[in-house]
């Protein structure tokens, strides 16, 4: 595919083509993903944790997520850039959902954005697509209701969980979405659910039986290392690499073994 398009994304579910996804919010990683053949970017609320340094997703705002999201595209020459409406952009009516997801689209040049949550937030999903923007969904753990559930466990272990889940999803797909992000799901659900629509579903910590999966590139670099949930193959240690390679550095000026004769005019 010379360019990746939600239209590609349906398409290669009903080929049995997975789908790759990272999150990504700034230019010089983001050329790195796109040049390694990735499909599908996200520029995740997440930076406000991996980026910011904040303890939950809840602070970021708007404006600091078309940041992130311009800085992004500016980079891609194939994936799909979806970008995450922040807590409190969209929560209150769908006029202002509609208002920040025009926000997103104009001032970043993404493609489409995504929105956590099932029923509660219909009317303003169903107004996104109405205005032509697609709409990915994200059901299961959804980290800015950190609050109401109160911990980071596997959600919908519980039957009537489950069953709002399923019913979430068809809606999402009968609404218009072009793929529903699942986060940390019984693999067993998350595989009926994918059975059950016929847009893609993308896991994350929702097992293989998906259509698709989707990392933190921090975390799957190894950038990060407190943080280790099960669901995570880390690719690269590279907490531990980029501390050698610093810690060479300031050795190296100490000792003033850099610059040497070649690196210097
Ligand atoms: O913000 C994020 O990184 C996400 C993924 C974990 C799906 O929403
Ligand atoms: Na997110």
């Amino acid at each position: 595919y010379k360019r990746i398009t939600v239209k590609t994304l349906v398409d290669m579910k009903a080929n049995g083509e997975k789908i790759s996804m990272l999150t990504a919010y700034d230019y010089t990683m983001a050329k790195i993903v796109d040049g390694a053949g990735i499909d599908v970017i996200l520029v995740g609320d997440s930076a406000s944790n991996v980026m910011a340094g904040h303890e939950t997703t809840l602070p970021i705002t708007l404006d600091q997520m078309i940041y992130h999201a311009s800085s992004v595209i500016r980079a891609i020459d194939r994936a799909l850039v979806v970008v995450d409406l922040p807590f409190g952009s969209y929560q209150s009516d769908p006029k202002e959902a509609l208002r920040s997801a025009i926000r997103i689209m104009k001032e970043s040049g993404a493609h489409s954005v995504k929105l956590e949550g099932g029923k509660e937030i219909k009317e303003s999903i169903k107004r996104i697509l109405n205005a032509g923007i697609p709409v990915m969904g994200h059901l299961g753990l959804t980290p800015q209701s950190i609050y109401k559930f109160g911990t980071y466990t596997v959600r919908a272990k519980e039957e009537q969980e489950a069953l709002d889940l399923i019913e979430d999803a068809k809606m999402l797909e009968r609404i218009g979405c072009f793929a529903i992000v699942l986060e940390k799901i019984p693999a067993k659900l998350a595989k009926q659910v994918a059975k059950s629509v016929s847009i893609p579903i993308i896991g994350i910590g929702a097992g293989n039986g998906v259509d698709g999966q989707v990392l933190v590139l921090h975390d799957m670099l190894g950038m990060t290392h407190e943080f280790n949930p099960r669901f995570l193959r880390r690719y690269l240690t590279l907490f531990e690499e980029m501390t050698k390679a610093i810690s060479q550095y300031v050795e190296d000026v100490k000792n003033v073994d850099f610059p040497n004769e070649n690196e210097q005019y």
